[in-house]
C-alpha cells in the first residue's frame, strides 16, 4: 500500500466534538473515541457533572442545543484548547409526542431546535475547523425514523428526515474540502428515549455500545472511503 494511502486514519492527535455525552448513545460514543486515543470536546448541558474525562485530552464545556449563541461558543472554546478540529458527532437530540391531531407546537419547535438546527449551527461553526484539517469528519446520529414511518410521534420523525437532509447538503457541498459527513441511523436503542417503549424488551434493543463502534469506525475511515448512511436496526425490515 502507498505510504499516502492510509486504511485507518489515526486516533492520536485528532480532535473531535460529540453533543450529549453524559448519558445514552453519547456516553458510549465518548467513552469509546477516549479508549481508542482520540482528544475530545464534549457538549453538555451540565457539563461539571461528567466524570471520566478530566484528563488532558479532555474538555467538558456547556452545549445547550436550544441556546443558538451555544455552538458557536463550544466551537470556540474547542479551538482556543486544542488549536484543531477533526470531527463532529452530533449526537443529542430529543423526541416528544406530537402528531397532526394531538401535541403542543411548541414541542414540535423544541425538537427542530435540537434535532436539526442545533446541528446545522454546529457545522456552520466547525465549518473553518473542520476545513483546515483536509480530513474533517460530520456524523450525524440520525434514526431510522429519519429514513421511513414507522411508529411514534411524526414531529420526531419529521425532525429526523430534516436531520437527514441537512447530512446529504453537508455531504454534497463540504466534500470537496476533504470534509466527509455521514448519517448513523439507528432503529431502537437502549437507552433512556426508549425507556417505557413496547416496541421491544429492552434487551433486545441496540445496545449503545454498538452504536459508538459504528461512529468510530466512519471516523477512521479515510477521504477514499466515505460511508454516507449506515442503517442500524435490531428488528427485520424491507431494506433497513
Ligand atoms: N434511543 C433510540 O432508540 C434512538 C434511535 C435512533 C436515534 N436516536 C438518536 O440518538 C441520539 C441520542 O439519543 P439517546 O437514545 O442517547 O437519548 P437520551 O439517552 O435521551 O440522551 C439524549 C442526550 O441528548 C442531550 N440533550 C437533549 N437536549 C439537549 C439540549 N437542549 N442541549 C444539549 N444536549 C441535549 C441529553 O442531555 P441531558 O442529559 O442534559 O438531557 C442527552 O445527553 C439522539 O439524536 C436520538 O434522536 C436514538
Amino acid at each position: 500500500m502507498a505510504e499516502n494511502s492510509p486504511s485507518r486514519l489515526p486516533a492520536e492527535g485528532r480532535v473531535v466534538m460529540l453533543s450529549g455525552a453524559n448519558r445514552g448513545i453519547g456516553a458510549a460514543i465518548a467513552r469509546r473515541l477516549h479508549e481508542d486515543g482520540y482528544s475530545l470536546s464534549l457538549g453538555l448541558r451540565q457539563p461539571a457533572a461528567l466524570s471520566g474525562f478530566d484528563d488532558d485530552r479532555c474538555l467538558c464545556h456547556h452545549f445547550d442545543a436550544m441556546d443558538a449563541e451555544s455552538p458557536a461558543a463550544w466551537v470556540a472554546a474547542t479551538m482556543d484548547r486544542f488549536g484543531r478540529l477533526d470531527g463532529l458527532v452530533n449526537n443529542a437530540g430529543i423526541g416528544e409526542p406530537f402528531g397532526f391531531e394531538d401535541g403542543d407546537e411548541a414541542a414540535f419547535d423544541r425538537m427542530l431546535e435540537v434535532n436539526v438546527k442545533a446541528p446545522y449551527r454546529l457545522i456552520q461553526a466547525a465549518l473553518p475547523g473542520l476545513r483546515a484539517a483536509g480530513s474533517g469528519r460530520i456524523v450525524n446520529i440520525t434514526s431510522l425514523a429519519g429514513i421511513r414511518y414507522k411508529r411514534g410521534s411524526p414531529g420526531y420523525v419529521i425532525s429526523k428526515f430534516a436531520a437527514m437532509g441537512l447530512t446529504s447538503a453537508a455531504r454534497a457541498l463540504l466534500w470537496q474540502d476533504g470534509i466527509r459527513v455521514t448519517a448513523v441511523a439507528p432503529g431502537p436503542v437502549n437507552t433512556d428515549m426508549m425507556r417505557g417503549s413496547d416496541a421491544l424488551p429492552s434487551e433486545d434493543m441496540t445496545q449503545p455500545g454498538s452504536i459508538a463502534d459504528v461512529v468510530a469506525m466512519v471516523l477512521a475511515l479515510p477521504n477514499t472511503a466515505s460511508v454516507s448512511l449506515v442503517p442500524i436496526n435490531a428488528l427485520w425490515e424491507p431494506m433497513v
